[in-house]
């Protein structure tokens, strides 16, 4: 693959695992080492990071690009997302701009389940389409990794539907794709009265067959009022565990419930939205390394109080930033945007909100390893801010500072 060397970065900011990584954090979040006036070779991978000054006569390359006055971060890592759909609630929103509540709206057969039955009713072409359009978008405001959660399928066959046009996005769109499996995002009309029989079909039916396939490398579930007890959470977690997923949860996003505790006696790997969660539910987290990823565009879009984001740094639980873009509760899929949210709405200061949404958001997703970080060997993902002051991405809000994004050493914007 060609060579491309990077020169005379303004500032570099590399959000390195040793600085920032599982077990390194010990509350340095906020810190970022900058290098100035640096460089980088990479082909698909990075292959050497310095100063332009010490850059190595004998290191070959097939094309320079002077980077004078820009500022290059790692891609954003957008851990969680339902960018897989069909159908418009731009209805409801307006209606909770007057006033009724997610919870009203849901209950009247709107919310998720409008999704659910526009779903149905759509071919995997429509839906791929949509997830094409709504990653592309992810792309351009700077994203190179992002999860995609099926989910508002809630059957065998729909279900398995949104993950086959997950599976097309991620060949057609040139940034890193991560998909999980929600059939537990909430109860299909059919089970209403019958919720038990639904969990024992996630169970013996759905999460085998999704496994067998290879469709989803993890499995979420809604676990909150209304949607799935910790004892029936605590179940398809296991069973889902058992099979070899990994476990997320959407945790506390509408009442304090539990969830947070749930997540963390099941080791998920992260538990999202944690509007509510509770100090012991921190706790639990923290023990077993659970990671919160925060969804700060949620709790704007549906007028609810924020996650206790600088509690949960304080007490040393590894924080990320994700858009949780849907239909419902947060239409966008602008990482940017959702920096200047948890900066101004949450506390987070804009070092520990950049280092949330790249490597902590590559953490939420266990590929550390891969991405979310510039630093030799890691895959080349990283974009280019057309200023040379990296506060600019969250002081100068509202406006894309992305000149370039490239992902597996690929330019893709
Ligand atoms: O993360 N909480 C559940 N799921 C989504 C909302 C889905 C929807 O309203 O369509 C969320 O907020
Ligand atoms: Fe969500």
């Amino acid at each position: 693959m060609k060579k491309t060397l990077l020169k005379n970065i303004a500032q570099l900011i590399r959000v390195t695992q040793q600085e920032h990584g599982r077990g390194n954090i010990n509350g340095a979040m906020n810190e970022l080492s900058i290098l100035h006036d640096a460089a980088i070779l990479f082909s698909d991978r990075f292959e050497w990071i310095g100063s332009s000054a010490d850059f190595p006569n004998e290191l070959s390359y097939d094309q320079v690009i002077d980077c004078s006055g820009k500022v290059i971060l790692p891609g954003f890592v957008d851990s969680h997302t339902h960018c897989v759909f069909a159908g418009d609630r731009s209805d409801e929103f307006a209606r909770r701009l007057r006033g009724v509540s997610y919870t009203q709206i849901a209950s009247e057969g709107g919310g998720i389940l409008a999704t659910v039955s526009s779903v149905r009713n759509a071919s995997i072409e429509e839906l791929a389409e949509r997830g094409m359009k709504l990653a592309m978008e992810a792309m351009n405001y700077g994203t190179t990794t992002i999860e995609m959660k099926s989910g508002y399928g809630l059957s065998l066959e729909s279900e398995l539907s949104l993950l086959k046009a997950i599976d097309i996005v991620r060949k057609e769109v040139p940034i890193r794709i991560i998909s999980t499996f929600m059939g537990a995002h909430d109860f299909p009309p059919e089970y209403s009265d019958d919720r038990s029989t639904y969990v024992d079909l996630l169970i013996n039916e759905m999460l085998p067959s999704i496994k067998e396939q290879g469709l989803a490398e993890f499995c979420d579930i809604f676990t909150d009022t209304g949607y799935f007890t910790i004892h029936d959470s605590m179940r398809i977690l296991e069973s889902a565990s058992a099979l070899g997923f990994k476990l997320k949860v959407h945790a506390d996003e509408l009442t304090p419930f539990g969830a947070a505790e749930m997540a963390g006696a099941m080791h998920a790997v992260s538990a999202d939205h944690l509007l509510f969660c509770s100090q012991e539910g921190m706790k639990a987290m923290k023990q077993a390394g659970t990671i919160a990823t925060l969804l700060p565009g949620t709790a704007y879009t549906l007028k609810l109080q924020y996650a206790p984001a600088r509690t949960m740094i304080e007490q040393g639980l590894i924080v990320a930033l994700a858009t949780d873009c849907n239909p419902g509760s947060c239409y966008t899929p602008n990482m940017q945007l959702i920096l200047s949210l948890a900066c101004t709405n949450m506390g987070m200061s804009i070092e520990e909100a950049i280092t949330a949404s790249t490597l902590h958001g590559a953490l939420a997703l266990c590929a550390e390893d891969i991405c979310g970080s510039i630093e030799v060997n890691k895959s080349a993902d990283f974009i280019m801010l057309d200023t040379h002051s990296y506060p600019d991405i969250v002081y100068h809000f509202g406006v894309n500072h992305v000149q370039e994004t490239w992902a597996m050493g690929k330019r893709v914007v």
